[in-house]
């Protein structure tokens, strides 16, 4: 099979059509879907119906599915999570920071794929950008100082009790099911630059939001130069913009993008299905070599 790929034209993103992502995967389609998600990092497939059944059957093609701590699953589904927002809500919308999603976790997952259901006359864009880009073109001397350091990440700020979603949130009715847990208060450690574990490209690795700190540095020092750097890895030339339409799943490629949600849709519903393309030893290149 040849995808028909368009790219965005923006800092990455593509849209693909020419396929229904209903039928059974040859290997061989799996390969070439793959192979274009590296290249344009966020791939939209317009016009697809989708049951909850195919969105997980698509997912498994490209890893086993993550762990979502935070959320609670749709009925019947374990590995999909509603992402929500009533046509009356008032609470601030989810997901409106830059953040790359669990990297928290160990092993964070590789993707994510997310289906459009019911979405908005206006506003609700989703908004990528490139990270591999942003280093690349990163002047010598903030690359020189963030080289060869871990970044302290951990899910606190947002999910822990004293969190965003947590009991100040409390008083927000929200159509979206967050599980705020202790659980969030627990640290990883990640480089802030990594290989690409499957293009081996280096790529900056998250940032300020789910990294709260860098190992070894006072604070101080740390949230000025995760300041500077988020600064520097957000802007404009880095960015796509998604603009979505019902029946489109985006994937979008975790280990290389921060992505964040929009506003702009007050007065109207959005309903997407998530799954979580989990950490997939198997597709790791030779890097540990
Ligand atoms: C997310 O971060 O998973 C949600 C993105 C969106 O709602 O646009």
């Amino acid at each position: 099979m040849t995808l028909d790929i368009t790219p965005s034209g923006q800092a990455c993103g593509a849209e693909v059509r020419g396929i229904d992502l209903r039928d059974e995967f040859s290997t061989d389609t799996v390969a070439e879907i793959r192979r274009a998600w590296l290249d344009h990092k966020v791939l939209a497939f317009p016009d697809q119906h989708l049951s909850d059944d195919d969105l997980e059957r698509f997912t498994r093609s490209f890893g086993p599915f993550g762990d979502d701590p935070f959320f609670e699953s749709i009925a019947g589904h374990p590995h999909i999570a509603a992402i929500a927002r009533a046509a009356d809500e008032v609470a601030p919308i989810f997901a409106d920071s830059w953040h790359a999603d669990w990297t928290f976790q160990e092993f964070p997952p590789d993707g994510t794929c997310l289906f459009g259901k019911v979405i908005p006359p206006v506003g609700g864009d989703t908004l990528f950008i490139n990270q591999q880009m942003a280093l690349a073109e990163m002047a010598p001397d903030l690359r020189k100082r963030i080289e060869g350091l871990d970044a302290v990440h951990s899910a606190r700020r947002a999910y822990s009790p004293d969190g965003l979603y947590g009991d100040d949130d409390s008083d927000n009715a929200r159509a979206m099911k967050i599980v705020v847990s202790d659980e969030a208060y627990a640290t990883q450690i990640h480089p802030l630059i990594r290989v690409h574990p499957e293009t081996g490209s280096p790529t900056l690795y998250s940032t300020f939001g789910y990294i709260i700190g860098i190992d070894g540095m006072a604070d101080d020092e740390a949230n000025a130069l995760l300041g500077e750097l988020y600064a520097w890895q957000t802007r404009e030339e880095f960015q796509y913009r998604h603009k979505w339409e019902a029946d489109m799943l985006l994937m979008w490629d975790n280990r290389c993008v921060l992505h964040r949600a929009t506003a702009g849709y007050d007065g109207h519903e959005r309903l997407l299905h998530r799954t979580t393309i989990g950490y997939n030893p198997a597709v790791r290149v030779a890097l540990d070599a």
